[in-house]
């Protein structure tokens, strides 16, 4: 749907010394039999909420929140004003599962956090998984036959959570890790209707049967992630193998100490690796495998830009499985997901909460306020984004970048906490493309409705089935 911004005007609201934007007049409950209320689909009411231009705000409960849809305005958040915000209460909310990691922690934690987990996601050294990475999607492309039917964000999730286990972590405990994970999902779901309600927290010593299995699937996740660490440690302990050596990110956080400026020179304590693990286990493969499934799908949908992408890769590859050295060249394959990641970003929204009063644009916010901006709403703001709803790589041409906000298009967020993994996303994404539609072409088998869900990423809904269809006897036919 193509979104009228700007059409419903409002007055700033004010409230004492505060200056809110205009937007819902009553409180946000009271909109339940309203179309673009429906607490498991956020993104109805965000899309609504545009049409108010700049931003908008609402109450949920006696909670004031604001959508934020200006880059500029974006930015003074995440960077120029950072120091006024923190992680707002949806995301603290997911401590009940990743503890302390890098996602829910603010403040000293995060930075010491992020001060030892930072140099493994150095863009040299994740370089050495890029043969890895290939050599999975290669196995996995092995196993479609030609003609068959899948579920590709099924295929995707399965090889995004091997490279995920194999290159960060070298182990295999991937179908337990999936089952897991699969369970903490269905049960994340209850958070988006609990958003509002402070300390839900509480609910969750209750005997309530989704609770019950919430507490048993974050357990086992526990356990499996300790058992994981706990063979490292005894390993490491045992052989004269250093960190360095097997060079993955379990061995280097194991190894790492907070030496960087203004660090203690410290480990990590057990607790502090555990959460760090699971959240980097978590974030890393479920993003990933979402983009390049919106990726398939919109290759099925834009044949023109598919036979583009065939092109690149055979002028660069010449019918050779991919390397790290040929991610420069491939220039078109990178619009591709660039564009994929606008339209179905996986990272949909962001949260941040207001730690002190604060100005943003012309609005003067009160300590205790919800932020949040959309990647899936600016994403398609028609001034930088014309027709927004057409997939067109050439938006990421060099050219075309350069005349538009920094804000304007964040997959990956920005400032102090922008995303670890990016360059690792960057480089699995292309990867993986290359290597699978080099050698197939995915058709979107007709009659199914594909829609998008806003959980804590966006995946549709009831995944996406497509026919593979070989290369090679495409271009003899
Ligand atoms: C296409 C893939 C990915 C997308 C779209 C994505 C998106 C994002 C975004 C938007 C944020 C910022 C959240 C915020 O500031 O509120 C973020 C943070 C983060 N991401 Fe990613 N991510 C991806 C892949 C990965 C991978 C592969 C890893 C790790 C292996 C990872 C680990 C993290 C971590 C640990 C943070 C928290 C950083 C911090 O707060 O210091 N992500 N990601």
């Amino acid at each position: 749907m193509e979104m009228a911004a700007g059409t419903m005007t409002g007055k700033l609201v004010r409230r004492g010394s505060y200056v809110f934007p205009p937007g819902l007049r009553l409180n946000l409950p009271l909109y339940l039999f309203h179309k673009f209320f429906k607490p498991g689909n956020p993104i109805l009411l965000f899309e609504h909420l545009r049409r108010y231009g700049r931003a908008a705000h609402y109450r949920i409960l006696w909670n004031d929140v604001v959508l934020l849809n200006e880059p500029e305005d974006i930015r003074e958040v995440l960077i120029d004003k950072a120091a006024s915000f923190g992680k707002d209460r949806t995301q603290k909310r997911m401590k009940i599962l990743l503890g302390e990691g890098l996602i829910t922690s603010d403040g000293e934690t995060h930075q010491r956090g992020r001060r030892i987990v930072a140099p493994a996601f150095h863009r040299q050294r994740i370089q050495r998984y890029a043969g890895q990475i290939v050599e999975l999607a290669g196995g996995v492309g092995a196993t479609w036959r030609p003609g068959e039917t899948m579920d590709i964000a099924a295929e995707m999730m399965r090889l995004a959570l091997q490279i995920t286990a194999r290159t960060l972590f070298d182990t295999e405990v991937t179908a337990e890790i999936r089952e897991i994970n699969e369970q903490v999902n269905a049960i994340m779901d209850l958070y988006n209707y609990l958003v509002a309600l402070p300390r839900a927290e509480l609910l969750l010593k209750t005997p309530l049967p989704g609770m019950r299995r919430f507490r048993r699937a974050k357990a086992r996740l526990d356990a499996v992630v300790d058992g994981m660490i706990g063979a490292r440690q005894a390993e490491m302990e045992s052989s004269a193998n250093s960190a360095e050596a097997r060079g993955d990110l379990l061995s280097l956080l194991l190894a790492a100490r907070d030496d960087g400026a203004g660090g203690d020179g410290l480990k990590l304590t057990d607790d502090e690796l555990r959460d760090q693990v699971l959240t980097l286990f978590l974030a890393g493969y479920e993003t990933v495998a979402n983009a390049l499934t919106w990726t398939w799908m919109l290759l099925g949908q834009n044949r023109e830009a598919e036979a583009r992408l065939h092109r690149e890769l055979d002028a660069v590859l010449g019918g050779r499985l991919p390397t790290l050295e040929d991610m420069p060249r491939l220039v078109y394959t990178a619009m591709v997901l660039s564009e994929s990641m606008r339209l179905y970003p996986p990272a949909w929204a962001m949260g941040r909460e207001v730690l002190e009063d604060v100005r943003i644009g012309p609005y003067a916010l009160p300590k205790g306020t919800m932020i949040f901006f959309s990647q899936y709403i600016v994403h398609r703001d028609t001034r930088w984004f014309p027709e927004p709803e057409r997939f067109d790589p050439e938006r990421f041409r060099a050219e075309a970048k350069a005349g538009r906000p920094r804000f304007a298009y964040f997959p990956f967020g920005g400032g102090g906490r922008q995303c670890i993994g990016e360059s690792f996303a960057w480089m699995e994404a292309t990867l993986v493309l290359a290597t699978l539609a080099q050698r197939w072409r995915l058709e979107l088998e007709p009659g199914q409705w594909i829609e998008p869900q806003p959980k804590i990423t966006l995946r549709p809904k009831s995944g996406i089935r497509m026919r593979a269809v070989e290369r090679a006897v495409c271009r003899m036919q």
